[in-house]
């Protein structure tokens, strides 16, 4: 862990490994954490190729301008929900690989995976790792100037209770005022197809029930929290159902969009908000 990020920390974390710091337990053991690793590094190397070739397919050209903005400046960074494509950290990295930054996520294996392609292929790099929940930081108010994510807040949405936006006030909390977060974040329109689509999908049902039973938008969230949306711009479109009509026997949840005679739209948006 860089010193720097080091006091930015608010409690001691459960275990440290390879000097990353773990808040959730890596249960896994020696064996399987190097097999996992090994697996996930195609995936990782993968993403970063994308990333080096400007073929990030959800980030573009408008993602390019603020990521483009966060390198030159060079402040430290935190990355959250990071999953294995490590997020839109690459994207400022490749562009200036010095920056201090890191890198977080829930599940300790995704931690370990990074940990083992960093040693390999970005052994000089400025990345340290976390493993915590965006629900509960373990990070002192008013550290960052800047938070990423790419669709990390949406994962974070639900906890056992249900839908929660515990982890959008974390980040606000942990911004400095004037500091940014930049996120792209998905939304659904047609909330009553969307809704039978996501049972189809059983994929993360609770939080994205929650948006859509609270008919949230992120940028209702975002103002809610407390943040002033600085832009919003449409990275992707996605209309399911012309997807659906390529198979429309696939499952019962085309017929039922094709029942509902309404185009489902997923959707996109790079969001720079500011505390
Ligand atoms: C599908 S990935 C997000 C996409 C990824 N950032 C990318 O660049 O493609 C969702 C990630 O969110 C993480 N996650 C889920 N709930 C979380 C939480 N409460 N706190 C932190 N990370 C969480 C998961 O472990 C998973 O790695």
């Amino acid at each position: 862990m860089q010193k720097l990020f080091a006091n930015m920390f608010s409690r001691q974390p459960l275990e440290i490994i390879d000097g990353d710091y773990y808040y959730e337990s890596a249960k896994f053991s020696h064996f399987e954490s190097k097999e996992s690793a090994k697996k996930d590094f195609v995936h990782i190397e993968d993403a970063w190729e994308q990333k080096r070739k400007g073929e990030y397919y959800d980030v573009s050209v408008l993602c390019d301008k603020i990521t483009s903005r966060i390198a030159e400046e060079g402040k430290p960074f935190i990355e959250i929900a990071c999953g294995t494509p490590m997020g839109i950290a690459p994207v400022i990295l490749i562009k200036n690989p010095a920056i201090p930054c890191l890198i977080t996520d829930l599940k300790a294996n995704i931690i370990n995976s990074c940990r083992y392609y960093i040693n390999r292929r970005l052994p000089e790099s400025n990345i340290s790792l976390a493993c915590f929940n965006c629900q509960d930081m373990p990070i002192k108010d008013n550290s960052f100037d800047y938070v990423t994510g790419n669709q990390g807040l949406g994962f974070c949405a639900c906890n056992d209770d249900g839908f929660t936006l515990q982890a959008v006030h974390e980040v606000y909390r942990v911004l400095k005022f004037g500091g940014c977060y930049v996120g792209i974040e998905n939304e659904y329109e047609h909330n009553e197809a969307s809704a039978e689509l996501l049972k189809w999908q059983q994929a993360n049902l609770e939080y994205q029930d929650g948006f859509l039973k609270n008919k949230l938008t992120w940028k209702n969230i975002f103002e809610t929290v407390g943040f002033k949306i600085e832009s919003s711009d449409k990275c992707t479109l996605r209309i399911t159902r012309e997807m659906c009509f390529l198979n429309p026997n696939d499952n019962n949840n085309c017929e039922k969009i094709v029942k509902f005679n309404s185009d489902l739209i997923s959707m996109t948006t790079l969001f720079i908000v500011r505390k």
